[in-house]
Order: C-alpha cells, then structure tokens, then sequence
C-alpha cells in the first residue's frame, strides 16, 4: 500500500536525522572530544607511563545523549564525530586505583586503562565508553636510538658546511691576491669551489639586476610569487587547531560559517597561480632560447636534467631531515602522534618525493604533504615540453584545445566516479584524521592541475609573440578597468567555495560544473595578470609587484616553501596543552611561521641552492667552451 511506503519513509527519515546545531547547555552534555592530562609532572612520578587512548562511546541501552551525539556528528560537513573521544591520560595519577603495578604487562594495562576510563565517562555522562586504539604510552626514559640514517644526514650536513667554509676562504685568499697584485689576473682559480663561497652567493642574493628587457618585463612575477606563497602556509597552519586536542573544538564547527575562515578553505586553490607561472615561463623561455638554438628533442634531456639539479638537491636535503632529525626536535603527549607519522611515512616513501611522483601514492598520508605540488608541477613540465616539441611544426592548437578540454573533464570524472567532492571541504574530521577522498583523489594529481598549466603555457606563447612583433593588444581602457577588477575577482571565486558546506551534498552537475571549471576560471585570471604585467596594463598594482623587495625574496620562496610545514609539524607535536582554537591564534602563527622559514631558508639558499645551481652553470659552460675548442 502507497501510505506503508510512507510510514517505511517517514522511519528512514528518523534514523538519519541531523542535528545541525546545539545550544551550549545541549553541547556541554557531550563529552569533551579531547583531554590531555598533565604530561611533565606525570612522567616525574616514579616508574609512571603516560598514554594516548581513543576510545567510542556507546550506551547499552541506548539513551538520550547517545543518540543526541550520533545525530550531532552525522553533519559529517561541519562537525566532529563526537562519537569517539581522545584522551591523553597519567596512568600513575587517573587510573591509580586500576594500576596495582604500572610496570605489568600490556594486556594488563589495556583492560585497566578501558575500565578507568569508562568509569571516568560513565560516572560523569552516564556513558560506557570502549577502548579502540592506544596510540602509545611513554615512560620517563624513553631512550633515544640513533641509526644509519641519522648519520647520513649529519654526514651530508658536515659535509655542505665544510664545502662552503673551504670555498668561502678560498673566495677571500683569491680577493687578498688581487688586492695585492693589482690587476694580474690570476689564472688558476677553481671556479667549482668557487661556487661554494658564501660571500659570491650573499652578493647574487642580493642583487636585483636584471639581465635583459625581457627579463625586466617579468619582474612583476616575482611579487606574485612571493605574494601567493605568503598565503600557502595558513592552510597548514589550520592544521595547528583543526586537528584537535583544542579546548573548544565547538569554534572549528562554526569556522565554515565565517567569511575569514572561507576565505582559508577555499584559499586551497591559489596554488593553481603557480602552475599558471610554471606554464608561461616554461614557454616563454623555450621560446627565447628558440630564437638563439633550434629546440629539438635531443635538447629535451638536457631541459630536464637541469630542472631536476635546480630543484633536487634542496629537496633532498628537506626529505632526509624530516626522515631523520626531525623527531629528535622535541617531544610531549601528542610527539609521537603528530611527528613520528610524519617521520616514518617520509621514511617509506623518501624515493616517492625524489622520482616526484608521491602524489600518486595515496598511502603517503603525511611525509610532506606540501610537496604534492612541487611533483604535479615536475610532471605538468614534462608533458608540457614533450608537447612543445611535439608540435613544433604543425598542429599545435589542436592538441593544446584537446588538452585544455582533457583538463577541464579530467576533475569532472573524478567527481563523477569516485562520488567526491566539487573541491576539498575542510571537514572538521579531515583535520583529525589526515584524511580526505576529494584531496587525495583530485586535488594533488598532476592531471588534474593541468589546466591552468596549458592556459599559462598558452599565454607565454602569445606573451613571446606580441613582444617579438610589437603588438599592442591591451591598449584599450577597458584593460585598465578589468586590472582593477582582479583582486576582488579572485576573493569573489574563492567564497564561492562556500556553497558547498551545505548538510546534504549538492547535486552531482553542480559538483561536477565547479570541479571542472572553477581552476580554470582561476588560471584565466592569473594569465591576464601576468600579460598586464608583461604588457604594462595599469601601472600602480605592477609597480607594487615589481618592488624589488620581491626580486630578493622570491629567490628565497623555493627553499622557504620547503621548510615551513616542519615547522608546523613542531608546533603541533611540541604541545603538551590542549590548544586554543581562534583566529587570532592562526595569524599569529602564520606569521611566525613565515618569517621564520624565510630566516631558516637563507642559509639552505646560501649553502646549498645556489652552490649547486652555479656548479651546473659552471659545467655547462665549461663543456661548451671544451666543445668550441674542439671545433
Ligand atoms: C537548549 O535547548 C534545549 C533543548 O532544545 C532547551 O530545553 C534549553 O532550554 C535550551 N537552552 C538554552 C539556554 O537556550
Ligand atoms: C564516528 O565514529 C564512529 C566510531 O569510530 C563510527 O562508527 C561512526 O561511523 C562515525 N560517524 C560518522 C558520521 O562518520
Ligand atoms: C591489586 O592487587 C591486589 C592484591 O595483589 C588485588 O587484590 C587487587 O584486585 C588488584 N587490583 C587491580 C585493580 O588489579
Ligand atoms: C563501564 O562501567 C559501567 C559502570 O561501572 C559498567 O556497568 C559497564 O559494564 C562498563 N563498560 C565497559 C565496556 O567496561
Ligand atoms: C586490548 O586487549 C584486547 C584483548 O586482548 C584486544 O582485543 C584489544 O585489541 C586490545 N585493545 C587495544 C587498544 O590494544
């Protein structure tokens, strides 16, 4: 009968109830989702264990509150799943009573553990609570062992300093000489230790000359880089008070409703200006040295060889410190939970991030995470030059439109098939278990960035082209308009983002829509940005980018956007309190965190990025200059 379905629909519709929202009385009768006992004073008890449990919460009969906590935690969107609960407990004080002697085995300590805590909840909440995980239980001395590979790194370390001393000196007897014998040159300098003085790299460092009008017509990408990479680390720096033991997680659940925590969420996709720089600059530059050699697919090795040696060494270094030092650098309740994941998946997975392909490894949940981009980027160059050549002669803008449509499509199937996300939602449980489908499956693979490469290479090419044949194309005062328009162009497509933190999902055309175009739209924007730049659209928003300030730090942004999530990784791991959660508390910590990866990346840049750039540089000129002798 039709009014049996409806009563089969009606009770359905109970068992999914949602409960959007909690008054404070309602939401203080759940139990708190984190609780992290007092970690010095506990470990300096004697032979006392501090351990870091999860545990469920359940009612047997079902209640009330039971209930009130699994409908709460359904809004899967903006709420924690307040059905498990974490707490960091001091066996030695909280469970005193359950503990006749600490020192027994594990299976021992794992029901006294359950029963303590279950006690604890159920006298206070009237809860049972079981225990699923203990994540690990520290002791006071928890010995340290060193092994092969922290020597590696010490070894590799000792070696780049004394390098760069040697050099440096050298740079300095050298300079000695010719100040006391003027103007004989002295013609037995070694220019590969050269490359190692510190002094040499400070000055190029410095300098802000440029070499040609080409060159100077994109200084302006200096100040977008520098700009757009400021912003990168506020997205980890969430991590700090998403990933939980906060005191008030109820203020992350609210964050999606606020227009400056949107404006982070959705921020995600400012890393697509990246890829427009790479695009344009891959083009323009092999557009240039086409002018000077013909570029043909045996030049194509030497392209990729010398992208690698610019980009590796540094990164190398970076993964083999986060496999290694890193977890000698603090320590605390949450150390192992937040750092030694970090360590042991950079451990496994090191070969991943050095082939640069680790963001196709979805087990890779947290070595690096911030890397997925520099991998994209190295596979979106390497299609992009193989394409360039390819099409050399003929059919160029064939397979450039069937390419653009491939990258538009490609997020579109992915959300199709795997039923994902438009673009990554900050769920307050992502934070919490380092997990999320739309990021791991979409977001990081290269395929899926392609698009505002092809529109970055796209623009590079007429970039080339109107300069080489003095094309005006933007004199039009419209242009000047449109400049103005960008910046709250691109706030505005960002808060678009919001739409989707809604408590049912939106429909599957309207993820599909979004996924595919919003990239795009952005790397639409980015293109027309950098030709106002080359092509002097509006003078004050490029004379603010083209500030030489930028031409300084943007050398520095290679090594600084390498160091910054280590750093996050410390603050996190570092903590033996519960956390804070507000927004003040983000901008502080971004701040810090900026800074200090730009003052850590000096060094790096000094010792080890430029050193290893000139050594190439160097050889190369050398080869060259052996093969003219030759001929
Ligand atoms: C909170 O909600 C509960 C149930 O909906 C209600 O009984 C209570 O009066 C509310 N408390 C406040 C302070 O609004
Ligand atoms: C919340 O966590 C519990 C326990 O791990 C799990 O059974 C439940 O499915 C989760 N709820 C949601 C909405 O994911
Ligand atoms: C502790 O040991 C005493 C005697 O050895 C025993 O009676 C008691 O049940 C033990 N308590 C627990 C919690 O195991
Ligand atoms: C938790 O404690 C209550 C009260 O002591 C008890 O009735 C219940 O069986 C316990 N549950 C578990 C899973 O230990
Ligand atoms: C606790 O011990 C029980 C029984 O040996 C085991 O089934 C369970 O997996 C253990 N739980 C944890 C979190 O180790």
């Amino acid at each position: 009968m039709w009014y049996e379905y409806l009563i089969l629909f009606a009770i359905v519709k109970e068992c999914y109830a949602v409960i959007t929202q909690l008054n404070d009385t309602e939401y203080g009768r759940m139990p708190a989702l984190f609780e992290l006992d007092d970690y010095d004073t506990c470990l300096r008890k004697f032979n006392s264990l501090y351990c870091l449990a999860r545990l469920d919460l359940f009612a047997d009969p079902p209640n009330d509150l039971i209930a009130v906590i699994n409908e709460y935690s359904e809004y899967t969107a903006k709420h924690y799943n307040h059905s498990y609960i974490e707490r960091g407990v001091c066996i030695a004080t909280t469970c005193k009573k359950y503990i006749n002697n600490t020192n027994s085995n594990i299976l021992d300590l794992n029901a006294s553990l359950e029963a303590c805590l279950n006690q604890t909840i159920w006298n206070n909440y009237g809860l049972q609570a079981k225990l699923t995980h203990i994540f690990y239980c520290n002791k006071q001395d928890d010995e340290i062992k060193y092994d092969w590979s922290d020597w590696l790194f010490g070894g590799i370390l000792a070696v780049l300093v004394s390098i760069n001393i040697i050099g440096s000196f050298y740079d300095l007897m050298l300079e000695k000489y010719y100040q006391d014998k003027k103007g004989d040159k002295y013609n037995n300098e070694n220019p590969y230790i050269l490359c190692f003085s510190i002094p040499r790299n400070w000055e190029s460092l410095r300098s802000i000359k440029l070499k040609d009008y080409r060159v100077e017509g994109l200084k302006g990408l200096n100040g977008i880089r520098v700009i757009t990479s400021f912003f990168i680390p506020i997205a980890h720096v969430m991590w700090l008070i998403g990933t939980g033991f906060t005191d008030n997680p109820q203020e992350i659940e609210k964050a999606s409703e606020s227009t400056h925590y949107q404006l982070i969420f959705n921020g995600l996709m400012i890393v697509q200006i990246f890829f427009v720089i790479s695009g344009f600059l891959m083009v323009y530059n092999l557009e240039v040295l086409s002018g000077n050699v013909p570029v043909t697919w045996s030049l194509l090795p030497n392209i990729f060889l010398y992208r690698l040696w610019r980009l590796t060494p540094v990164y190398f270094l970076m993964i083999l410190f986060t496999a290694t030092w890193l977890r000698y650098l603090g320590s605390g309740p949450l150390w192992k939970l937040y750092v030694m994941s970090v360590v042991s998946d950079c451990r496994q997975y090191w070969w991943a991030h050095i082939f640069y392909i680790n963001n196709y490894f979805p087990e890779d949940k947290a070595c690096a995470v911030h890397t997925w981009h520099l991998a994209a980027d190295m596979q979106l160059f390497v299609l992009g030059s193989i394409m360039y050549i390819a099409t050399k002669s003929k059919g160029r803008s064939l397979v450039i439109t069937l390419l653009l449509l491939f990258s538009m499509a490609a997020p579109a199937l992915h959300v199709w098939f795997q039923d994902l996300d438009a673009l990554v939602i900050f769920k307050p449980e992502f934070y919490r278990s380092f997990w999320n489908e739309t990021y791991r499956y979409l977001h990081v693979l290269g395929h899926n960035n392609l698009s505002c490469f092809i529109i970055g290479m796209v623009s590079g090419y007429f970039a080339y082209s109107w300069q080489k044949n003095r094309v005006e194309v933007f004199r039009h005062k419209i242009w000047q308009y449109l400049a103005w328009c960008v910046v709250p162009g691109v706030v505005g497509l960002i808060l678009t983002g919001s739409v989707f933190y809604t408590e049912t999902r939106l429909s599957l055309v309207i993820r599909m829509t979004y996924a595919a175009t919003h990239r795009a739209i952005l790397g639409v924007i980015t293109a027309f940005v950098i030709l106002g730049l080359v092509f002097k659209i509006e003078n004050v928003q490029r004379h603010l980018l083209e500030w030489d300030g930028w031409v300084v730090l943007s050398k520095l942004t290679y090594c600084a956007f390498l160091l910054h999530l280590n750093m996050v990784h410390i603050l996190l791991g570092a903590r033996t309190q519960l956390g804070h959660v507000s927004f003040f508390y983000v901008v502080i910590n971004h701040l810090g965190i900026v800074t200090l990866s730009y003052l850590a990346a000096i060094p790096l840049y000094l010792m080890v990025e430029v050193p290893f750039n000139r050594l190439i540089k160097t050889l190369i000129q050398d080869t060259m200059e052996m093969n003219k002798k030759k001929l």
